[in-house]
């Protein structure tokens, strides 16, 4: 076994064996690849890097910053403990202001940020975690994404040194990539494998949902215990009339939003419900008193579909 694959696995056995040095303690172990059979709102996932990810996110793009705080501390009363943000939404200040004013303990909540599009390459992308520390004043960030893989090979490179110099400096825990193609990630891997720039692929967020299931990159990441985020999980509230949403939504006295959150949790996917509004920021987290039945999670199967709702740079070629 190489040194460096040695020693990563002793780091991983030794975040698992101390209950201090994970963001989440005294809970069952999963791996990202292994789905549970039983979900409350404490479940979450090994990661690679040996830290663990709570399976149920927040996300606060196109929250105002001026209203943020409020909206995270209203996810953190109703036991959400992980919130997904950027350089991009320009809201890294607030959240973090949140997470000082919640009372929880700085280990029990899950932050993540991510590099934006304008700052790929290694100079803008390590400017751009600076810029996130410098905004936070966090001791450190959970999580860091390359937020796409525009900007060319030299670009996307040079990003993932920086987070990988990052998370050998202690200052971010965990590292990944978000709306990266199969492609992308094959570079990346090869990029890790021969550069010596070192890190793990822990985390890859993306857009996926029924009417979106990326089956190629879930089968990418899956292999390789990538944690895989399910970004717009709700459709933006775009296909609240389908008509096997209201059927199953009828069956199970519960929401369509919370069919479709329940779904991707049933998938061993992480999701990021965003919301601004008190009642559906409830609403979202009320996912653990139903499970969709093996008939349900088929109905909701469309493995041919690929209609997004957001941008998709997971196609760029340059
Ligand atoms: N990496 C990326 O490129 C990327 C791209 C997009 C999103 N994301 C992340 O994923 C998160 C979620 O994605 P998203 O915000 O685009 O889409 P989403 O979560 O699928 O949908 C959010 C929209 O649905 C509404 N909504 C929320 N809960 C509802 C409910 N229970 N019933 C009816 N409507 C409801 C929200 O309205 P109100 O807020 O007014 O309640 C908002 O307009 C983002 O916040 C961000 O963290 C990442």
């Amino acid at each position: 076994m190489r040194s460096s694959s040695l020693s990563r696995r002793l780091l991983l056995l030794q975040r698992q064996l101390s209950p201090n040095s994970s963001s989440i303690v005294n809970q069952k172990r999963t791996m990202a690849s292994q789905i549970p059979t039983k979900f409350d709102i404490n479940t979450s996932y090994t990661m690679n890097s040996g830290y663990r990810i709570p399976a149920l996110g927040y996300g606060v793009y196109q929250t105002p910053a001026a209203s943020c705080e409020e909206v995270v501390l209203h996810a953190f009363k109703t036991g959400y403990r992980h919130v997904d943000s950027a350089r991009a939404y320009r809201n890294e200040q607030p959240c973090a202001d949140a997470i000082r004013a919640s009372g929880l303990k700085r280990e029990d909540i899950f932050f993540t940020s991510k590099v934006p599009p304008r700052a790929m390459g290694y100079e803008a992308a390590m400017k751009s975690i600076e810029s996130s520390f410098s905004q936070t004043r966090l001791d450190y960030i959970d999580l860091y994404l390359i937020h796409s893989p525009y900007g060319g090979k030299e670009g996307r490179c040079g990003a993932w040194k920086a987070l990988a110099e990052a998370q050998k400096a202690g200052k971010i825990r965990s590292i990944g990539v978000s709306n990266y193609g199969v492609h992308h990630l094959d570079e990346l891997e090869e990029y890790i494998k021969t550069s010596g720039v070192g890190g793990t692929i822990d985390v890859g967020q993306w857009e996926i949902h029924p009417w979106l299931p990326r089956n190629d990159i879930v089968e990418w990441a899956r292999k390789r215990n990538v944690v895989i985020e399910a970004y717009c999980p709700i459709i933006r509230g775009q296909r609240s009339n389908e008509e096997v949403l209201k059927t199953l939504s009828q069956k199970h006295g519960k929401t369509w939003a919370q069919i479709l959150l329940r779904w991707s949790l049933q998938k061993g996917y992480v999701p990021l419900p965003k919301s601004v509004t008190p009642s559906r920021i409830e609403e979202n987290a009320n996912i653990y008193d139903f499970e969709l039945d093996e008939g349900d999670m088929k109905s909701l199967d469309l493995p041919n579909s690929y209609a997004p709702c957001s941008w998709d740079p997971t196609t760029s070629n340059d």
